[in-house]
């Protein structure tokens, strides 16, 4: 009887005992082959994104020397120096935390709410519509407030960050990207202690520090190069989430929304802090699937 083959059934199987036959000679197994091909091929695809984008694609000395701090940890955003991040470029002067694109997902949805926003709450005076005041506290790069200033050309933002060090970055990127500057103003601050009490905002977004440090997923490179003031929010991460959320609503407008990004295990503990400080509480999955912000509405 003939055997009929499908061809590309066939390849698989070669593909597959090549790997196995491979893995026998580097004594691995085939799931620590699978990822080290696919850790190889990602390194590859960052140093062709690097000699593009840094390089112009010239093989330099230089470029050899970035290729060796890659191999060795150096996150690529850092050696290229800046990362896209909607429609911005955001520049990664004095190394703040890179922008994620967990952030980028939700900063997204922040924005076509704050522009659906200020159609549906035109000024109780005029009937005309108010440019919405918009905060991004723990701003790092400043990604959120620029991109919200970028989108919605009316939006007054304002940058609130701890680290000095990047001040200057956070007004770079508010220069680069944004069409009227001076509708931002950027506030070297302890979250809300340096922000005049009759300073007023719609929305107030925020990628705080919140990681656990009994859960703690940051990989080696992220752990070595990015500042860990950015990263680690004290016990159960919740602890910089707290005092933001409890001084946020002093600074919202009636209605003003809060969002915060966190871990999906801090669900229960920001509906628990949201109840505790006059808030609704409505968290969201990302892009993932992960639950991983939460809009709280001042109620
Ligand atoms: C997770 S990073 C987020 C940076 C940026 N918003 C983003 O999404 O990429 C948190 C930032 O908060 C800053 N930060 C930490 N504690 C702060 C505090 N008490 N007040 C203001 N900023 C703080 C850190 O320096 C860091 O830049």
């Amino acid at each position: 009887m003939k055997r009929i083959v499908n061809p590309d059934l066939m390849l698989g199987d070669q593909i597959l005992d090549s790997f196995v036959f491979v893995s026998h000679l580097l004594l691995l197994d085939r799931t620590s082959l699978l990822t080290h091909i696919a850790y190889k091929y990602m390194k590859s695809q960052e140093e062709q994104w690097l000699l593009t984008e840094k390089y112009q694609g010239e093989k330099s000395e230089a470029f050899y020397a970035d290729c060796k701090a890659l191999a060795l940890g150096t996150p690529l955003g850092y050696l290229i120096g800046h990362v896209p991040f909607l429609d911005c470029t955001i520049y990664l002067d004095n190394q703040p935390l890179i922008p994620r694109v967990e952030t980028e997902f939700w900063v997204e949805k922040a924005i076509a709410a704050i522009k659906m926003g200020s159609v549906m709450q035109p000024s109780l005076d005029s009937g005309a519509a108010q440019p919405p005041r918009v905060l991004d506290v723990c701003a790092g790069s400043s990604c959120i407030g620029v991109a919200v200033a970028k989108a919605i050309p009316a939006a007054k933002v304002d940058f609130g960050e701890l680290s000095k060090r990047l001040l200057p970055t956070i007004e770079k990127n508010i220069n680069e990207n944004v069409a009227n500057p001076e509708r931002c103003r950027v506030v070297h601050s302890n979250l809300f202690q340096q922000f005049p009490i009759d300073w007023k905002y719609d929305y107030i977004l925020s990628n705080p520090p919140y990681i656990d440090p009994a859960i703690d997923r940051a990989t080696e490179s992220v752990k070595s190069h990015e500042p860990h003031l950015a990263l680690y929010g004290g016990t159960d991460g919740l602890e910089v989430i707290e005092q933001l959320t409890a001084s946020a609503g002093t600074y919202l407008t009636a209605n003003g929304q809060l969002w915060i990004e966190h871990e999906p295990e801090q669900v229960p503990g920001m509906a628990k802090l949201a109840e505790q400080y006059g808030f609704s509480c409505v968290s969201h999955p990302d892009q993932y699937g992960v639950l991983r912000y939460s809009i709280l509405v001042l109620q």
